[in-house]
Parts: C-alpha cells; sequence; structure tokens
C-alpha cells in the first residue's frame, strides 16, 4: 500500500511526536550535560514494511500501520518467514542540536546503522546519504551484497537533510539476496557527533608466544589513525579475574601516540595464568573522550598429545562397491609415522607413509579392519567397521570450507594452503579430511561448444587440483546452485544438472553443496513440497550416474522442513538455518534452535546447523579473529559435537593458533561428534539462562553439555535423575580429559558466562 500524506494519521503522530519531545527532553535535562550519552539510541523505534515503492523514502510517508521491527533480529524471525527481497525500514528520531556540544571537532554527524543483509540506500528526510552494495535493479548482473560490513553514513553539521531541534525520519531500503535478513547484530546503532574519537580504529588481538619466549602471550592492541592530524592518549590494561571484580589482578599503562593517517602497536604481556577477562581503555587528549574492549583470555583445555602414535579415524565408515576408495588413517603421535591396515577386502592397497588407502572395492558386505600406526615412541591399533553398500557419510564430514574466510576470493592456491596447513598442523591427524571449495570458482559462461561448465582465472586445472588432494589423502568439495546463478552470482547448474556431476566426477570431486539461491526465481512463487524437493532429486540422480562416491550437502536453508525429506532425496547433509557468522546471536540462535530437529539425525543423514566460525573469518580477503569469546568458541564446538552436525572448519588454517587448534584436536570431543550411533542430543533441563543437553553414544555413556547461555559466569548444578542418568556415576571431563569424581545424584560445578562443561558420564 502506498503511503498515506501527514493528515491520514495525525492523533499517532501526535503521540509519536510527544514520546520523542519526552525523550528528548529527559537527555537535555540530565544526560547529556553530563557528557554522558550524548548520542540518540537506533535501537529501537524501528518499523518495517516489505516490498519497494520509492515514497517509502520520503519524509512525509505515514508508516503508522508498519509493523514494528528490532535491529536485533532478522526479519525472518519478525514475521518475514523465509522472506528474500525488498524491506524498508523506517525511524522516527529526534535530532538535538547539543549533541555536538560533548565533540571537541563539531563539525560533523555520523550514523551507525551496523551491519545490514544484504544492500541498503540510507535517506534521511528523504535525502539519500549513502548505499552500501548494489541493488539488483540497478543493472544486469548488478546485485553486490555488502552484508558483513558496519553502515556508517557521516554529514557534515549544516547539511539541508539535517533536521536540528526537530523530528527526523531515517528511511532504509533494504533488499535481502537470500538467507537471514535486514540488522540483527548486536551492535551499536545511533547518530551522534563525530569527534577525534571517530578517527582511530583500535582491534585487540591476542598473540601466542613461540614455546622458546616467555610464558604467556602478548596482547596486541592495533590502533589506527584515519585523522590528518596525530592522536595522542593513553591504554590502560587491566586483568580481572572474572568480569565486573572490583579489585584487577594487573594494571599496565601505556602512552599512545599515532601519527597522522598512521598506525601505533602496543604489545601488553601477560603470563599465562588460565582464563581472565582483561580490559583495554583508551582516552584520547583532546576529547578526553575513552573507548573500551573486553577480551577473555584464549585458556586452553586440551591436553598435549604425547609422542605415541593415537588413531582417531570413527568407529565405523561408509563406501559403495566398483567406484574409486579413497581413506586416510588418521594417527597424532611424533612423526615419522607408518601405517598398516589389515582386514581389508581385495581391490585397495595402503601407501605405509601417509596412511592413504586407495583402489577400488568390489565387494559388499561389513568387514572388521584393523588399522595400525607405528613410530619410534610405540604403537596403536584401532578396529573399524568398513560397511561397503549403499550408505555412505556414516559419520558427519568433518574437513574445512573455503566460505567463512575467504567468501568469493577462493583460489587453487588458497585451497591447496588450507590442505596443505590441515597436514602440518597435525589437525588432519584428527580426522579432518574433506577440502571444499564453495562460491567463486566458476567461470561467467559455459564452453561454447560443449555446453560444459568451467573454472574461472583462479582455479587453473581443477583435474590437478583434486590429484594433489587425494595424494594427501584429502577428499575434494564444490558448490553449484540448481538455479542459472548462485548465491554469490556466479554460474549454477540449472538445466545442466547431469552435465555438470559427469564435470565433477571427471574432476574427482568427492562433495557438493547445492545452494537454492536464484533457483527461487525458476520455482513456483509458493513452492509446494514437491517444488522444494525437485532440483535436489534431480542432481541426486545425476551424482548416483556418476562413478564416485559423492557426499551431497542441500543448502537451502531449513525450507519446507527439509529434515522431513531431506534423506528421501538422498542429502546426507541438509542445511536447516539461515547463514552462521561469528557472533554470540548468531552461533547460539543456531546452534540452541536445533533440539526439535534431533529425530531426523542418523547415520548417513544429517541435520546441518551451518560451518564453524573458530580462527581467522572474514568471507572476503580481510580477515579478523573470530568474534565469539573462547568460552563461546568451547560452547560452539561442544554444541556442534552433541548435535552430531557436520564439522567443517571456516578458517583461514595457514593462521591456526594454539587457542584454535585446541578447539579442533580434542580427540574426546570429536568422538562425541563422530559417533558410531549417530544420535542427535536432546535439550533435557533448561533454567533462565542454561540449558542441559544428553546424548547417548554407542559405548552407553552418555554426553552431557551444561551450557551458561547467560553472560555472567555461574554455579549450575543438575540432578542425574531429572536427566534420566541415575545409573551412571563416573563423570569425566571432556574437555580436558580427566575423570573428575563420582557424582551419584547430582553434579555441581562452574560454568563461565557463554561457556559449556562438556562432561561423559558412565
Ligand atoms: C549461501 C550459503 C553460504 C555460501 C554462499 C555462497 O549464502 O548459505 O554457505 O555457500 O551462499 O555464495
Amino acid at each position: 500500500m502506498p503511503c498515506l500524506p501527514w493528515y491520514g494519521q495525525i492523533d499517532g503522530i501526535l503521540q509519536a511526536n510527544l514520546d520523542i519531545m519526552r525523550a528528548f527532553f529527559l537527555y537535555c535535562l540530565f544526560l547529556c550535560p553530563l557528557g554522558l550519552f550524548c548520542q540518540v539510541d537506533f535501537n529501537k523505534g524501528w518499523k518495517m514494511k516489505p516490498g519497494d515503492d520509492p515514497v517509502y523514502a520520503k519524509a512525509a510517508c505515514i508508516d503508522q500501520d508498519w509493523a514494528a521491527v528490532s535491529p536485533l533480529q532478522n526479519w525472518e524471525m519478525q514475521g518475514l518467514p523465509q522472506y528474500d527481497g525488498y524491506v524498508w525500514y523506517r525511524l522516527h528520531f529526534y535530532l538535538p542540536r547539543n549533541l555536538l556540544s560533548s565533540s571537541y571537532l563539531k563539525d560533523s554527524v555520523r550514523f551507525l546503522l551496523g551491519p545490514i543483509d544484504d544492500v541498503d540506500a540510507c535517506y534521511l528526510n528523504g535525502v539519500k546519504i549513502g548505499q552500501n552494495g548494489h541493488f539488483p535493479d540497478e543493472g544486469k548482473d548488478a546485485y553486490r551484497t555488502a552484508w558483513d560490513v558496519p553502515r556508517r553514513y557521516v554529514l557534515p553539521v549544516n547539511h539541508l537533510a539535517l533536521h536540528w531541534d526537530a523530528e527526523n525520519v531515517l528511511a532504509l531500503r533494504v533488499y535481502d539476496g537470500g538467507g537471514p535478513g535486514g540488522m540483527f547484530d548486536n551492535v551499536e546503532r545511533s547518530a551522534g557527533a563525530v569527534d577525534v574519537l571517530d578517527f582511530v580504529k583500535m582491534t585487540v588481538q591476542h598473540r601466542a608466544l613461540q614455546k622458546t619466549e616467555k610464558n604467556g602471550f602478548n596482547y596486541a592492541t592495533q590502533f589506527e589513525n584515519q585523522y590528518q592530524k596525530p592522536i595522542a592518549g593513553s591504554l590502560t590494561v587491566q586483568v580481572f579475574a572474572f568480569k565486573g571484580q572490583k579489585k584487577p589482578l594487573k594494571t599496565l599503562q601505556f602512552p599512545v601516540n599515532i601519527p597522522a593517517k598512521g598506525k601505533q602497536e602496543i604489545l601488553a604481556h601477560l603470563e599465562s595464568v588460565g582464563r581472565n577477562w582483561v580490559y583495554f581503555e583508551f582516552k584520547e587528549q583532546l576529547s578526553g573522550k575513552t573507548t573500551h574492549q573486553w577480551q577473555e583470555t584464549p585458556y586452553v583445555l586440551t591436553p598435549k598429545a604425547g609422542d605415541r602414535p593415537e588413531i582417531h579415524n570413527p568407529a565405523v565408515y561408509g563406501a559403495r562397491p566398483g567406484v574409486p576408495f579413497l581413506y586416510k588413517i588418521a594417527a597424532s603421535g611424533k612423526a615419522p609415522v607408518s601405517y598398516a591396515s589389515k582386514g581389508f577386502p581385495p581391490g585397495v592397497k595402503i601407501n605405509a607413509a601417509t596412511g592413504v588407502i586407495s583402489g577400488t572395492l568390489q565387494q559388499r558386505g561389513m568387514f572388521n579392519i584393523t588399522l595400525f600406526a607405528t613410530n619410534s615412541a610405540g604403537s596403536d591399533s584401532k578396529t573399524i567397521l568398513l560397511v561397503v553398500g549403499d550408505n555412505i557419510c556414516l559419520t558427519p564430514p568433518m574437513g574445512w570450507n573455503s566460505w567463512n574466510c575467504w567468501g568469493l576470493q577462493v583460489s587453487d592456491e588458497k585451497v591447496r594452503a588450507a590442505a596443505d596447513a590441515l597436514l602440518s598442523s597435525g589437525l588432519a591427524d584428527y580426522g579432518w579430511n574433506y577440502i571444499n571449495i564453495d562460491d567463486g570458482w566458476e567461470a561467467p559462461g559455459r564452453n561454447a561448444q560443449t555446453g560444459a561448465i568451467e573454472t574461472n582465472e583462479k582455479f587453473p586445472n581443477m583435474p590437478a587440483l583434486s590429484d594433489y588432494l587425494h595424494k594427501k589423502g584429502f577428499k575434494m568439495g564444490i558448490y553449484s546452485s540448481p538455479g542459472p546463478k548462485t548465491c554469490g552470482n556466479f554460474l549454477g547448474s540449472y538445466q545442466h544438472e547431469a552435465q555438470d556431476a559427469q564435470t565433477w566426477a571427471d574432476w574427482g570431486v568427492d562433495y557438493l553443496k547445492y545452494d537454492w539461491c536464484s533457483y527461487s526465481g525458476i520455482a513456483p512463487e509458493k513452492p509446494d513440497l514437491e517444488a522444494y524437493k525437485h532440483p535436489y532429486a534431480v542432481m541426486r540422480a545425476a551424482l548416483n550416474a556418476t562413478n564416485r562416491d559423492i557426499v551431497y550437502s542441500m543448502c537451502q536453508y531449513g525450507m519446507g522442513d527439509v529434515w522431513h525429506w531431506g534423506e528421501e532425496v538422498g542429502g546426507n547433509l541438509w542445511r536447516t538455518t539461515g547463514d552462521i557468522t561469528d557472533t554470540w546471536e548468531s552461533m547460539s540462535g543456531i546452534g540452541f534452535s536445533q533440539d526439535s530437529l534431533h529425530s531426523f539425525a542418523r547415520p548417513g543423514h544429517w541435520n546441518d546447523p551451518d560451518m564453524l566460525v573458530v580462527g581467522h573469518l572474514g568471507w572476503s580477503e580481510q580477515l579478523h579473529p573470530s568474534r565469539l569469546t573462547p568460552s563461546e568458541q568451547y560452547t560452539h564446538i561442544s554444541l556442534w559435537a552433541m548435535l552430531s552436525a557436520p564439522l567443517l572448519i571456516g578458517c583461514d588454517l595457514t593462521k591456526i593458533d594454539d587457542f584454535t587448534f585446541n578447539l579442533l584436536a580434542n580427540d574426546e570431543v570429536l568422538a562425541i561428534d563422530q559417533d558410531h550411533d549417530g544420535r542427535q542430543a536432546e535439550k533435557k533441563q533448561q533454567g533462565p539462562d542454561y540449558e542441559i543437553w544428553v546424548k547417548a553414544l554407542s559405548d552407553g555413556s552418555q554426553a552431557i553439555a551444561i551450557f551458561n547461555r547467560s553472560e555472567q559466569d555461574r554455579d549450575i548444578t543438575t540432578d542425574w535423575a531429572a536427566l534420566g542418568l541415575a545409573n551412571y556415576k563416573t563423570v569425566r571431563d571432556v574437555w580436558q580429559q580427566k575423570d573428575i569424581g563420582k557424582f551419584g545424584k547430582t553434579w555441581h560445578g562452574a560454568v563461565y558466562g557463554h561457556g559449556v562443561r562438556l562432561l561423559r558420564v558412565y
């Protein structure tokens, strides 16, 4: 419906204006003169309307009947389920001139809006003041997402669009190309005066020290000055045992002098003292304003692996007869390790130096295979069940995918580097073995003669790449869409399904992620179940017609309750939600929402809550350390293991640090994910801010995850009987890999804020 003129709903407007005036009055009276909160909060008061009409940009547009929307949650969760396309957001706010009083510079105003998924144009009182990304209607192939760019629009104080000491209207034209839409990160959104501090970017990163240096690690605080004059001030670093503790354990102070348009780095050395919180505060000299950050120290729980070999392959493996077979013995221990095996049916041979077993098995059946690993410190053996039949992917796939780090900038070189790093870091010894290329490998057009899909210049030779990976024991994954275009606007497989499946098989592909994306333009506007299933069934048939075992990863964000029929169309895994990102809201929102799906996970068929967001991520060449705190990262890995989720590392493996390695190389945690029986955990208990999930394991023991969803550390008591575990007594702390005692009836322990205790009871 187009907007009505102003006089349409005068009462509502008067009321809204009164509310705004009241808030402004309080603000002027108390807060701003004190130098506090001299900005307008934009985290509430928004309204939205799906559709697209230029009149929505105008200040005079009546939006009283628009739906209220929180910028802290995507629009799918607020009345627009699975909606992709255009939505307008509007916000009325009062802009007090004394906003400028607290600023040293007093020359411009900034609007902070946080990331917007995917494209936005921002209008103030009808005047366009900025845009991020490109809308599809800007021209052929124009669409470009800018979903992870924090929006910041700046205007000089005398800009005509600014209505000082009056009501203003901010209108956002937003387009979402797929997955969650709109604003949803829990970040600052406000209007405020630009000040000297706005020109300073402060980032804090921990850096593990080399083993040869002192114990502990350095925190590197990097300052970047975008101002044309030097900026000075001081940095205070304080260590606390927990957030909220009054007296710091340690305080360090450093002078800061950042050259004009330059950088400065300050290293603060901290001894390794387990888990603490570190507070970093920069005070800018001219304005006296401060900015701060908290960092939880990256505490390592996983014990270091010994020199003796230990085999970590899951207890079961499925393969089909008559197609190329590839399997690697995954064993930690001091190099060089030599490998052997016993019990394989004819058709395969082992490379004793790499542990790679390859060939073609002809005989169907179940075989007990013994794997051996030997080095100078000793040897290990493990018997696993090899099932040669129709089913593959009997435990959730584990490996690496390019998306969460490189986004569309993935290349052959980066894929090889990831594989090399999986090997050199030792992670491959724990069973991480898929190397999956996500979107961005495709050439713009098909081969003019044959119609075959081709690679772009970043991937000069796909068969050579798969050969490189296979020789090292890795499997190679690829990505496409049933639509004409992928989500990243690259070429999709529409109407070339069988041909593409054969091309990939010829290249040596072992895994396909098939992403709905532009298929929404092919499917009926309101697809019924058959319409959802159709493109996935077509591609599964095409994959089956090739001579390879190809794991089939369905990516359509849970539409049509895919968990009910994903197995029927041959999916080995299916995404259950929109895209994950490295925030607590995103990760915990996805992870904790999986409870109702537990009955759909089983060997060969897995719910997929999306890829891991630990390590250095970026969805582009600009990488940053995961924004999850260390405790949140323990929660992430523990929860995904409890969910029997596919584990696909999404970070730059060449930058792996001790903490991230500790998260990904804990064999007892991984064994919960890779358990032979493939059951997904169930939520058994829930309090106001905690959840207890339980997963039955194949040896009769139970894994229990006690999650603290609040920010504060807290003690949690569990009642074994209430959890249905009355017969279990011995409790093992899985991250620390040690038994922590016998608990007959209850277990009581501390759980860090946003953290977890992962236990196994026998
Ligand atoms: C979608 C998927 C992501 C990724 C991108 C690639 O957003 O959900 O995982 O594959 O497409 O464009």
